[in-house]
């Protein structure tokens, strides 16, 4: 093979591994209890009802970014002007630093965007369930 044919297929290799990132952010249906035990990862720094690490999530779906009263942001959080709706949580799960650059979310990403979408399928439900979150929303 000539390395010019080489780089063709290496090239075309390429589009198609790209290829899939370039699809609608919310193409996937999350599964929430799936999503529970993927939220392990989130656990050591994020709790439902109490801040630590990061701000206590009851409630954040759907809500402007940095509306937890009793937690101190990154300044690049505040400015950030995100609603969590489905589709910035994607994109902000999927980098952190890139998406919100300058963000204190010590958190690489979550890549695979089906893991993403069944996070967030359990962010929504528990952000609905009074159990779960009581008067914390
Ligand atoms: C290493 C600690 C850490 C881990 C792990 C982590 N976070 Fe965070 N998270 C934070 C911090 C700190 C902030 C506040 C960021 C800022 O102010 O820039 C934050 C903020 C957020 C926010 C914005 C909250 C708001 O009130 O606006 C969301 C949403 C979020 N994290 C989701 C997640 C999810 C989902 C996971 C797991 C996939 C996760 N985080 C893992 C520390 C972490």
């Amino acid at each position: 093979m000539s390395v010019r044919s080489q780089i063709y297929a290496f090239t075309a290799v390429l589009a198609f591994a790209v290829g899939p990132l370039a699809t609608p952010a919310v193409a996937v249906e999350g599964d929430a209890d799936r999503g529970e035990e993927l939220y392990a990862v989130c656990a050591g720094c994020h709790d439902l009802k109490e801040n630590k690490i990061g701000p206590k999530h009851c409630g954040v779906v759907d809500r402007p970014a940095a509306s937890v009263p009793d937690f101190t942001y990154s300044s690049a959080m505040e400015e950030s002007g995100i609603v969590w709706t489905d589709e910035e949580l994607h994109a902000f799960l999927t980098s952190p630093f890139t998406y919100v650059s300058g963000t204190m979310m010590g958190f690489v990403g979550m890549y695979d965007e089906q893991e993403r979408a069944d996070v967030i399928a359990y962010m929504r439900k528990f952000s609905a369930d009074p159990e779960l979150c009581g008067e914390a929303q």
